[in-house]
């Protein structure tokens, strides 16, 4: 069902940027960064049908909360579906609004964001407020965790992140289609 919708937007929108949902395995990697075991405000940016959401209220404490922000509309309306639970909060918004969208919820700020949204195809403006933003909305020690595609340029994130966050990390996953980059970025 989740491949199917994808397949079905992303002809009309670009920005999307796979046609198809990240793996199991992947969404395991990526979140095998993350401490489980406490509260947690967790941002998503560009959360399509959710398959990260679903991993991680599965996995969250009754007290979490979990802030989606995602652009394309026909997205919203799924997650808006799917996701009943009063700790999802759901915004049709883009990433670079996310200074203002998490303190709606939360005020002192967000412990992880998770990013699948395509910086390669964003201007450089963009990339930087986007990065700026982030780093402005986590607690110290809060991590940032984009996954992008394999073959994404150093320019297109890597660079952006190494200039404001203390510590950055990038690995490769084969297991996914297209292969991922994952980045660990900690404040
Ligand atoms: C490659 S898909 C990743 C979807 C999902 N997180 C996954 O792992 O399968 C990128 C998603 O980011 C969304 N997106 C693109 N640009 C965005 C932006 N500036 N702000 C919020 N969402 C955005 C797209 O609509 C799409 O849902």
């Amino acid at each position: 069902m989740a491949h199917f919708v994808y397949l079905r937007n992303v002809i009309k929108d670009k920005h999307i940027a796979s046609i198809m949902p990240t793996s199991a395995s992947g969404v395991r990697k990526v979140c095998s960064k993350i401490d489980f075991s406490k509260d947690n405000v967790y941002v998503e940016y560009g959360p399509a049908t959710g398959i990260f959401t679903n991993y991680i209220l599965q996995n969250m404490t009754p007290g979490s909360n979990v802030i989606l922000i995602e652009r394309n509309p026909n997205f919203v309306d799924v997650l808006r579906q799917t996701f009943s639970d009063d700790r999802v909060h759901i915004y049709h918004d883009s990433a670079e609004k996310v200074a203002d969208i998490v303190l709606r919820v939360s005020a002192d700020g967000a412990d992880y964001v998770l990013s699948g949204i395509p910086f390669s195809f964003f201007n450089d403006q963009m990339r930087n407020e986007i990065v700026r933003q982030t780093y402005g909305i986590l607690r110290e020690g809060g991590k940032f965790l984009p996954y992008q595609t394999f073959y994404q340029k150093d320019r297109h994130l890597y660079n952006h992140i190494r200039n404001i966050f203390d510590t950055v990390n990038d690995e490769y996953f084969l297991w996914n289609v297209p292969p991922m980059r994952i980045y660990e970025a900690v404040k």
